[in-house]
């Protein structure tokens, strides 16, 4: 295979090499486990960063929801408001919970939850005489929605928010870090996110007693007996020492990596500046998104070609990109389910899925070949 023909991934791992200290670290101290120094240090470091009291390391960004989630006292029949344009793991944990979710529309300017599509939401569920338990908000694709105007709306009807950063960390709104914006909030360490453990997440909390019914509840649920004494089910989903050694040496290159994908972004923004009918995911007025993704609409009569025409033609240049998220309320496995749009007979969600891709936005991705992204998307541009 020629370089030119190389494989371009969304978004791949991207190590520095510091990871190492931390494994060797690891390995010396015999800690091999999910526990040990490593993750009270991540968690700690984790902590400081984002500028949150606690936070306890998971195996997972869906196992930290769905602590969240429990430890919101989420039960079988409850209704969870939910962010409709992310993916299927913001939501599958209320399942788990015997709970369902109903899903909110987006707005233009973020892309994320709506607040005129809350209140419609919350008007609707209300004359049915339904309050719902809970709202979980994604972050998509790197950016927080507008939590000024959300949160007086989840404030005045008393709903408490899990903040799905999975794909936020590293962003801010308003000063603030995505992370900082829900009673309870997640991040991922999945092999494509902004930093990894491999695989990984956290719960990120302000009291410690909160935490310590997570831990319990994460670690098997083992009551303060000599024996094994169980009075409630629990998981296994605390994070290896390993892996967070991984993590540690991840979070000492977190800003570069925000930097480094607003430059990608950046460079899109440029490239397609003269095309009518490319438009980027706009970047909210009080946001610092750390685009973790870049991802563009393609309007078809601007441009006589769709956005699916651009994934194909990117495929075949072994260049890897991705539809965005099909909303939930759009998912065969959520038929049934409550969705409110942003008005009648608008969803933009709908149009957003329509219309929109995600490029590929490594931090690692070179300008020579986010060059071949940029020719083969204007090569299929028919207009
Ligand atoms: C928005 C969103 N929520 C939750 C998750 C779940 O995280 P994990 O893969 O670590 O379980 C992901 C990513 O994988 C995600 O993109």
């Amino acid at each position: 295979m020629t370089t030119q023909r190389e494989r371009i991934i969304l978004s791949p791992p991207h190590m520095s090499g510091d990871e190492l200290r931390f494994v060797h670290e690891a390995f010396e101290s015999g800690w091999i486990a999910p526990l040990g120094p490593q993750v009270d240090a991540f968690e700690r470091e984790t902590s400081d960063y984002i500028g949150r009291p606690q936070a306890l390391a998971l195996s997972s960004g869906t196992a930290a929801l769905h602590l969240g989630l429990r430890l919101l006292g989420v039960e079988t029949g409850d209704v969870v408001l939910c962010s409709s344009l992310t993916f299927i793991a913001s939501v599958s944990p209320v399942t788990f919970m015997g709970a369902k979710p109903y899903f909110v529309d987006s707005d233009e300017d973020t892309w994320n939850m709506s607040p005129r599509a809350l209140e419609r939401a919350i008007d609707d569920l209300s004359s049915k005489g339904i309050k719902p338990k809970a709202a979980i908000v994604a972050e998509l694709y790197g950016q927080a929605p507008k939590w000024d105007e959300l949160m007086p709306i989840f404030d005045r009807h008393d709903i408490p928010v899990l903040e799905d950063s999975a794909e936020a960390l590293g962003a801010e709104y308003d000063g603030r870090k995505c992370g900082t914006f829900g009673r309870y909030s997640v991040l991922s360490y999945n092999g494509n996110k902004i930093i990894t453990t491999s695989g990984g997440g956290m719960l990120l909390l302000d009291d410690p007693e909160s935490r310590e019914k997570a831990f319990f509840w994460a670690t098997q649920a083992r009551d303060k007996a000599p024996w094994y004494q169980h009075s409630e089910i629990g998981y296994n989903y605390r994070m290896s020492n390993v892996l967070a050694a991984i993590g540690r040496g991840q979070m000492l290159h977190l800003d570069e990596r925000v930097e480094a994908k607003r430059a990608v972004y950046e460079r899109y923004e440029k490239a397609f500046s003269d095309i009518p009918g490319i438009a980027l995911m706009p970047e909210a007025k009080k946001g610092k998104s750390s685009m973790w993704l870049t991802s563009i609409t393609v309007d078809p009569d601007e441009t006589g070609t769709t956005a699916m025409d651009i994934w194909k033609a990117l495929g075949d240049e072994n260049i890897e990109s991705r539809p965005v998220w099909k909303p939930m309320h759009l998912q065969p496995v959520f038929e049934g389910c409550g969705y409110a749009s942003h008005d009648d007979g608008i969803s933009v969600g709908d149009r957003l899925f329509e219309n929109g891709l995600c490029l590929p936005s490594g931090t690692s991705m070179t300008e020579l070949q986010q060059d071949r992204v940029i020719e083969t998307v204007r090569k299929a541009l028919k207009r």
